[in-house]
């Protein structure tokens, strides 16, 4: 192998950046590449606190995933897993529903393999490839479809994928679509970017993903935009809020700071 290059397994791209692999960094993973690091830096020198936002997320998805299965679901589709870390998805669902299913989606080689990896011993979780911006290939693919009924309430958590998706790739009609798949009585959890606290830095931000992402439309969704994908579903408290505002645990110090970036909520289809 020549000098300063990186062992990738085999089918990973290290030729361009991944978001998953941007966002491992971010929480301080180690499954990145150079060509991840520069991208990720370029944003970082514009916004330090994207590290912070991260792990933010990454709370609340573990808040909403117990939340969750205190209601009583036991079907969970995560779809842009992203690369296994703490708390992921399975753990948090089984540690307060030991019978919880979970399809783990993504499109990304990278986040497929160490997935699998992690979960080969686990019978009640699967990985399945497919992409969102085709919701028909996760609705109808074989590996989800024999683990998912999808007669039966389900969780779909869209958490921090769809500020990736341009107007023009249609995503409020992926959602919609999502939707009409499951029965009243799902959830879905969705956490997004905002772009009115920090206009700036969200515009880099777009850039940086932009350039290897190969989209040109405007990801950019004001919190009133965000809201729009929770139509024929009914938020549950506190609504549609900045995450770490998200049902703090009692221990959870959220300070002011915390207002900003990136808003989350849990909502159930009526
Ligand atoms: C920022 S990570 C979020 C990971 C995790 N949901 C979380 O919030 O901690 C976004 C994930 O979405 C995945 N992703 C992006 N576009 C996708 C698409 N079109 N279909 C499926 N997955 C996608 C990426 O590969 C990545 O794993």
């Amino acid at each position: 192998m020549p000098e300063g290059t990186e062992w990738a397994p085999p089918g990973i791209d290290t030729a361009s950046p991944s978001i998953a692999r941007m966002y491992d960094y971010y929480l301080g993973g180690k499954d990145n590449y150079a060509v991840d690091r520069a991208a990720a830096d370029k944003l970082l020198a514009v916004a330090p606190e994207i590290a912070e936002i991260s792990r933010r997320n990454r709370a609340f998805l573990g808040r909403a995933v117990r939340f969750l299965a205190e209601q009583g679901i036991r079907q969970f589709v995560d779809i842009g897993t992203g690369l296994p870390t703490q708390n992921n998805v399975h753990q948090v669902a089984r540690t307060h529903a030991p019978d919880a299913r979970v399809a783990y989606v993504d499109n990304d080689p990278i986040v497929l393999a160490h997935a699998r990896a992690l979960l080969a011993d686990n019978a009640e979780t699967i990985v399945a490839e497919a992409d969102l911006l085709d919701p028909d290939s996760v609705l109808a693919n074989p590996v989800i479809r024999r683990h998912i009924d999808f007669d039966r309430p389900v969780a779909i958590l869209l958490i921090a994928i769809l500020h990736f998706f341009a107007d023009d790739d249609r995503p409020y009609e992926i959602v919609a679509r999502l939707r009409d798949a499951i029965p009243a009585g799902s959830y879905l959890a969705l956490s997004h970017v905002v772009s009115e606290d920090h206009p700036e830095a969200i515009d880099a931000a777009q850039d940086v993903y932009r350039s290897f992402l190969k989209r040109s439309g405007d990801a950019r969704r004001t919190r009133a935009d965000v809201l729009e994908f929770f139509d024929g579903f009914e938020l549950v408290d506190p609504g549609l809020v900045y995450v770490s505002r998200w049902r703090p645990d009692e221990t959870d110090d959220v300070p002011e700071a915390d207002d900003a970036w990136i808003v989350g909520g849990v909502a159930r289809k009526i």
